[in-house]
C-alpha cells in the first residue's frame, strides 16, 4: 500500500478537522479578543493536522465514526499547537517561523504566545472531558487521564526539558538519552493519538499495548524524519527555519549519527511499525499507508 491512500485520507478529513476546531474555539471577537486572535492565528496556520488524523483512522479501524473521534482528536491538536508556540519562544528554540508564518510571539508578543500556549493547553484538556458529549463519562476521564501523563513531566515536557539541557552538553550515552527524549517530547503525543481511539473504542488492555506499540514507533520515525528534514529540508516547504538543529548544537539523529546513518534508522524504524501494524486485527485499516507517508514526507 503506497503514502497516497493515507494523503487522500488527509486531503478528505482535513475540512472536517479544521470545522471541528473552529467550532471548540471561541471567536476572535470574543473578550479578551487579541488572545484568541493569537490561539485562532497558530492553530489554523496550515499544520498537517496528523494527530487528528490519527485518532480517527485507527477509531475506523475500530469501528467507530468519525463524530465520536474528532474532537478529540482536535484536542489533541490544540495541546501540539500550545507545545509549538512554546517550543519556539526565545528561551526554547528561539525560532521566527513556523507553519509559513512568523511565530506566535513574533506576530504578537511573548507574554501573548505564553498565554495562547496556556489557552491551547487548557481548551485542549477541557475538550477531552466534555466531548463528545455521548460518550461514556468512564472514557472521558481516562481520555483525560491518558493524554495527561502522555504531555507531562514523565512524557512531552519531560522530553523537552532533556532536549533543552543536551543543547549545552551532550551526555556520554548520548544515543540511549536521544532516543529517551524523541520518544517522549514527540512520541508521546502520537502514541496519545492511537490510544485515544482505543479508549474511544473500549479495547481491552492487550489491544491497548499494541496500538500503544505502533504509536511509539510512529512517533520515533515522526522525530527522526523531522530531524532530517531540518537538514535537508528548505524553510519554504518546511514552512519553519531549515538548518537550525544544528546551529543550536541539538542532539539530533543526522547529528549524532551522520544523515546517512540516520536514514537507516528512519527506514529500520518504518520497517518495525510495519511489522507490528500487520499484526493488528484491524492491520487492514490505512496503517500501512499511514507508515510510508509519515517515513517518506517532505514537510
Ligand atoms: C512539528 O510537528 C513538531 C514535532 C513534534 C516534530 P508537525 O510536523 O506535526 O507540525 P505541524 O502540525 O504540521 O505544523
Ligand atoms: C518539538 O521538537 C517537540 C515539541 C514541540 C514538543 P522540535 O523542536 O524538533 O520541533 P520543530 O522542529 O521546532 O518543529
Ligand atoms: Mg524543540
Ligand atoms: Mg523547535
Ligand atoms: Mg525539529
Amino acid at each position: 500500500m503506497s503514502a497516497s491512500d493515507f494523503a487522500r485520507f488527509l486531503h478528505e478529513i482535513r475540512p472536517h478537522i479544521d470545522t471541528t476546531l473552529d467550532r471548540l474555539i471561541p471567536a476572535e471577537d470574543v473578550a479578551p479578543q487579541r488572545i484568541h486572535q493569537a490561539v485562532r492565528y497558530s492553530l489554523f496556520a496550515g499544520g498537517k493536522r496528523i494527530r487528528p488524523a490519527l485518532t480517527v483512522l485507527t477509531g475506523r479501524a475500530l469501528g467507530l465514526e468519525d463524530h465520536a473521534l474528532l474532537p478529540g482528536g482536535c484536542a489533541l491538536e490544540m495541546i501540539h499547537t500550545y507545545s509549538l508556540i512554546h517550543d519556539d519562544l526565545p528561551s526554547l528554540d528561539n525560532d521566527d517561523l513556523r507553519r509559513g508564518r512568523p511565530t506566535c510571539h513574533r506576530q504578537f508578543d511573548e507574554a501573548t504566545a505564553i498565554l495562547a500556549g496556556d489557552s491551547l493547553l487548557t481548551l485542549g484538556l477541557t475538550t477531552l472531558a466534555a466531548e463528545p458529549v455521548d460518550m461514556d463519562g468512564e472514557r472521558r476521564r481516562a481520555a483525560v487521564e491518558m493524554v495527561g501523563n502522555a504531555i507531562g513531566t514523565l512524557g512531552m515536557i519531560g522530553g523537552q526539558v532533556d532536549d533543552l539541557a543536551a543543547e549545552d552538553h551532550w551526555p556520554d550515552d548520548a544515543e540511549a538519552v536521544l532516543e529517551a527524549i524523541h520518544r517522549r517530547k514527540t512520541g508521546a503525543l502520537l502514541t496519545a493519538s492511537v490510544r485515544l481511539a482505543g479508549i474511544y473504542a473500549g479495547v481491552d488492555p492487550d489491544r491497548d499495548i499494541r496500538l500503544s506499540q505502533l504509536g511509539d514507533l510512529i512517533g520515533m520515525m515522526f522525530q527522526i524524519a523531522d530531524d532530517i528534514l531540518d537538514v535537508e529540508g528548505t524553510s519554504g516547504t518546511l514552512g519553519k527555519t531549515a538548518g537550525k538543529d544544528a546551529h543550536a548544537r541539538k542532539l539530533t539523529y543526522p547529528g549524532l549519527f551522520g544523515l546517512q546513518k540516520a536514514k537507516e534508522m528512519l527506514d529500520a524504524t518504518r520497517d518495525q511499525a510495519l511489522e507490528v501494524a500487520s499484526r493488528l486485527p484491524e492491520q487492514g485499516g490505512l496503517f500501512p499507508s499511514l507508515i510510508h507517508f509519515l517515513s517518506t514526507r517532505d514537510r
